[in-house]
């Protein structure tokens, strides 16, 4: 995670970002502490990388790379304001979790646009294509993570990230708006996963796809209470942590965790 000290909204790359109103910074950084908390409470490690204040998307640290095993597919960011960001991710995998850092050539938004499901048929990973992440990058990230890699198209510029409108629940299960993806998309979905949790407009909109689940606890945030009910009713525990002044950014819960996957 990123400390979202340097956050502004300066700046419009997607639909959710309102340059017109100022972010309460210090309401941002509260909010984000107590994100950071919750997951620590439930157990997991969290590493903090240092905010840098010419990169205010920092926070958002799930776009900065992709890693399964121990792998990681280095993000190669669409739009220029971002484009640093990927550096001070590699920095990160390469210095304090020593492990493997491999860039492609093609744009990529790291765990923006790609899911990863290690139980479901031996290790799954799922890419969105369509506003940020190029259909060539899940060509290498194919070859350089040695999953199979399924391909899903986004139609909805609300939805420009996977993780807007598709989350893991835990191993083998999903849940995702099916409007956000490609009619052929769809048929993809439902047929690789008959028993996914099916969200709504409303859940999507609320960022309540945009969530971190650990197979039991799914977290959420609080806008998206009608999301954390579905979930309840599958078996999962909702828990809500308040990130409104991030979805100013157009992100949610899972864009400012990167998950590191040994
Ligand atoms: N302002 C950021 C952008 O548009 C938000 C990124 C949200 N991250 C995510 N994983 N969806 O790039």
């Amino acid at each position: 995670m990123c400390p979202p000290e340097h956050f502004t909204v300066d700046y419009a790359i997607n639909p959710w970002m309102d340059t017109s109103v100022p972010v309460d910074s210090g309401l941002a950084l509260k909010q984000w502490a107590i994100l950071r908390d919750t997951l620590t409470d439930l157990g997991h490690a969290v590493h903090v990388i240092d905010a840098k204040p010419e990169l205010p998307d920092m926070v958002y640290a799930a776009n900065g790379a992709f890693s399964v095993d121990g792998t990681v597919y280095g993000a190669r960011f669409r739009y220029p304001q971002r484009v640093g960001e990927a550096a001070e991710h590699r920095k990160f995998y390469e210095s304090t979790v020593n492990w493997t850092t491999k860039q492609g050539d093609s744009v990529n938004e790291g765990e923006g646009d790609f899911a990863y499901l290690p139980a479901a048929y031996g290790g799954m990973i799922l890419a969105g294509h369509g506003f940020r992440t190029e259909p060539a990058a899940h060509l290498e990230a194919q070859e350089i993570l040695g999953r199979p890699v399924i391909s899903l198209q986004l139609v909805d510029p609300a939805f420009y990230h996977l993780d807007t409108a598709l989350a893991a629940l835990d191993d083998r299960h999903i849940t995702y708006y099916p409007e956000a993806f490609s009619e052929a998309s769809r048929r993809v979905l439902r047929q690789l996963f008959p028993d996914a949790v099916i969200a709504d407009r409303g859940d999507a909109e609320a960022f309540g796809l945009n969530l971190v689940s650990d197979g039991r606890h799914v977290i959420l945030n609080t806008e998206a209470r009608a999301m954390g009910e579905k979930v309840r009713a599958h078996g999962y525990q909702p828990v809500h942590v308040e990130l409104g002044e991030l979805k100013r950014g157009g992100g949610s819960v899972k864009c400012v965790v990167a998950e590191l996957r040994g």
